[in-house]
Order: structure tokens, then sequence, then C-alpha cells
């Protein structure tokens, strides 16, 4: 039995290769670990909100000091950082807009890194406090970038930035080419075929 966070980022609903791959990963994921509970974190569909100046300000003063507004406020990340650590598996859907990720997944992981809980600054440089996770990353792209990652700038970016957050061991695996006419019928189904390959 695992604890499952499903994050969905795309802006494309029901359409979305990203969330299709997600899906997939997560039912397999219950076939080895049955009686697992999901949480799905709906980034685009429930507009996670960016850090805002009000925001910022909020997380920065010290707590005894904070406005009813500024409780408020802070709420968000307190409770994106709760799912975070009370969960051990993470699958996170990535598509690929404008050779990034989607600003609302940036959204959510600028409330993520919080200095103090999720991360710290040691001697010996910064050190993750997110340990202990499993995290699959379902990237979704029109191009195909897995050749030759140029404009790749989505799976180094996480895979670095949960790296930092002491989450290390990353599966990031590609529906990619959705774009090209004849890459785009066989995409889904060779990521799921990966994917298995991962898990067995
Ligand atoms: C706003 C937007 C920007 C996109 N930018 C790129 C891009 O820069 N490079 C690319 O290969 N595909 C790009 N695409 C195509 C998406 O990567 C592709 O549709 C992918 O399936 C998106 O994931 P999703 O299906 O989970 O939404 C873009 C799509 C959208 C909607």
């Amino acid at each position: 039995m695992k604890k499952i966070l499903h994050v969905i980022s795309s802006l494309n609903g029901q359409n979305s290769y990203s969330l299709a791959l997600g899906n997939k990963i997560v039912e397999q994921l219950k076939e080895s670990y049955p009686e697992s509970t999901i949480v799905e974190k709906k980034l685009v569909a429930e507009d996670f909100p960016h850090l805002t100046e009000d925001r910022w300000q909020a997380i920065i003063t010290p707590e005894e000091n904070r406005t009813a507004a500024q409780k408020e406020n802070i709420a968000i990340q307190d409770e994106a950082i709760k799912e975070l650590f009370d969960a051990d598996i993470l699958v996170v859907g990535a598509p690929l807009y404008n050779f990034g990720i989607p600003s609302q997944l940036k959204a959510w992981i600028d409330h993520l890194a919080k200095a103090g809980e999720t991360f710290k600054y040691t001697e010996e440089g910064p050190q993750g406090l997110v340990t202990g996770k499993k995290v699959y990353i379902a990237m979704s792209s029109g191009g195909v970038y897995s050749e030759n990652p140029g404009y790749d700038f989505v799976s180094d970016y996480l895979i670095k930035v949960f790296g930092f957050l002491g989450m290390t061991d990353v599966e990031l695996i590609r529906v990619e080419g959705v774009a090209i006419p004849e890459l785009r019928e066989n995409a889904l189904n060779k990521a799921e075929k990966e994917f298995a390959e991962i898990l067995a």
C-alpha cells in the first residue's frame, strides 16, 4: 500500500497525453501496491496560484506577526508541502509548452521549495529534506527531444529541482512526437511499454 500523489498540469483536459500516461502509471502502481491511495493535484483545472507579491510577503513574515489575510494566503503552501511529505510516490504529468513546463507546475514547485522545510542550507551546500520518495515524470511533447534535447527545458529542470529537494529517485517517461502524424498514433503506447519495462 502506497500513498500516490498524481500531479496534473495539462491544458488539454481528458485529451491530455501526460494525463493518459500518468493515469496508466497510477493504474499499474495500484496493481503492484493494492489498496494504494491516490491524491490528484489538478494544477490547471483548479487554477493553482502563482507566487504573488502578497503571498511571498506572507511567507517571509514570521508566523506570529502574520495578519489573518496573510495566514489565509499561506495556507496553500502549507497544504502543498503537506501533500508532498505525505506521499510515497509522485506521478507528475509534465507537458512541454513553449519549451518549458506549464506555469502552474512551476508555481506549485515555487510553493514547495521552502528553505527550512523542504531543503536547507548547510556548510556543505544545500540539502534536500524531502527524501525516500519515488518520482515518475509523465512528460509529453509535440516534438521529439529524447535524442536531441536542445529545446527540452522540461526534463533536466524537473530532475534537478526534484533532486534539489531530496527526491533523487526519478524516472522520466516520454510521450513524444504527438504533433508528428507518423509518430502520434504509437506515442502513448510506446511510453506505456517503456514504463512497464521500468516497473518490471
Ligand atoms: C501552449 C502550447 C505550447 C506548446 N509548445 C510546444 C513546444 O514548444 N514544443 C513541442 O514540441 N510541443 C509543444 N506543444 C505541444 C505539446 O507538447 C503536446 O501537445 C503535448 O501533448 C502536451 O501535453 P498534454 O497533451 O498533456 O497537454 C505545445 C502545446 C501547447 C498547447
